[in-house]
């Protein structure tokens, strides 16, 4: 069995991800983000890898239930009706509605797995459940792949340590666990930090956050185990 880590994006290829099955994290805050959204009762949440693109894909849906979502530079994007927060995404705000979702690296991310079968959306505020679809995928397959979304295209600690966090739960009981040299560094990372709050905060994504008054995002994503939905994107749209 083995496990492979990709700390960014950049180096899956088009074709690679074929009949695979592929776990996508960007856990500040774009997965979170989307997890919290689909726990609330978003109908779907669609990403898009720019933003002038989630303005297209919007247009192209009925009005009704579309909602824009989206961040530059942390901040929501001008004109969209939310940013990229996971407190944002509350059942007020997303029941029933579909997400058409624009943020710096996880929703770009997202797109470049299409192709995985299944992809599913990771974050440490649904681990447990995640863990548990994977296992079955590992099981099943004798093979996962973990795709971080980094930060500008370079490793993010958050997103690494996250996938530390879910090899370990995923090979309990596991014999033989082969890991790429990416996936062996995410499980060394663990023994750095205390849990998810130390790992989180250390990270530069979140002293951006903070900066931008965002704070609360990263101690809202530091929380395991909040929801039990497992989101899977499979014909451009996640549910
Ligand atoms: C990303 O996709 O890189 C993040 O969502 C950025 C952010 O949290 O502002």
């Amino acid at each position: 069995m083995k496990i492979d880590v990709h700390f960014t994006p950049a180096g899956v290829g088009a074709g690679d991800l074929a009949g695979r099955g592929v776990v996508v994290i960007d856990v500040l805050r774009a997965t979170t983000t989307i997890v919290t959204a689909l726990a609330n009762g978003a109908k779907a949440v669609i990403p898009a890898a720019t933003s002038e693109e989630a303005v297209r894909l919007a247009s192209n849906l009925e009005k009704d239930g579309v909602v824009l979502a989206g961040e530059r530079r942390s901040l929501k994007i001008e004109g969209f009706a939310l940013g990229n927060s996971p407190r944002e995404m509350t059942a007020a705000a997303v029941a029933g509605k579909t997400i058409v979702l624009a943020t710096t690296n996880g929703t770009p991310a997202l797109v470049a797995t299409q192709g995985g079968d299944p992809v599913l959306v990771g974050a440490a505020a649904n681990i447990k459940a995640l863990a548990e679809r994977a296992r079955a995928i590992l099981d099943q397959r004798g093979h996962l792949v973990i795709v971080c979304g980094g930060r500008d295209k370079q490793f993010a600690l958050e997103d690494a340590y996250a996938a530390g966090r879910l090899i370990k739960v995923i090979r309990k009981g596991i014999r033989k666990l082969a890991l790429n040299d990416a996936g062996l560094a995410t499980v060394a990372l663990l023994d750095k930090f205390a849990g998810w709050e130390e790992a989180l905060e250390g990270s530069e994504a979140a002293q951006q956050l903070a900066d931008s008054g965002l704070g609360d995002d990263v101690a809202f994503a530091a929380r395991p185990d909040r929801f039990g939905v497992v989101p899977v994107y499979a014909d451009r749209r996640i549910t």
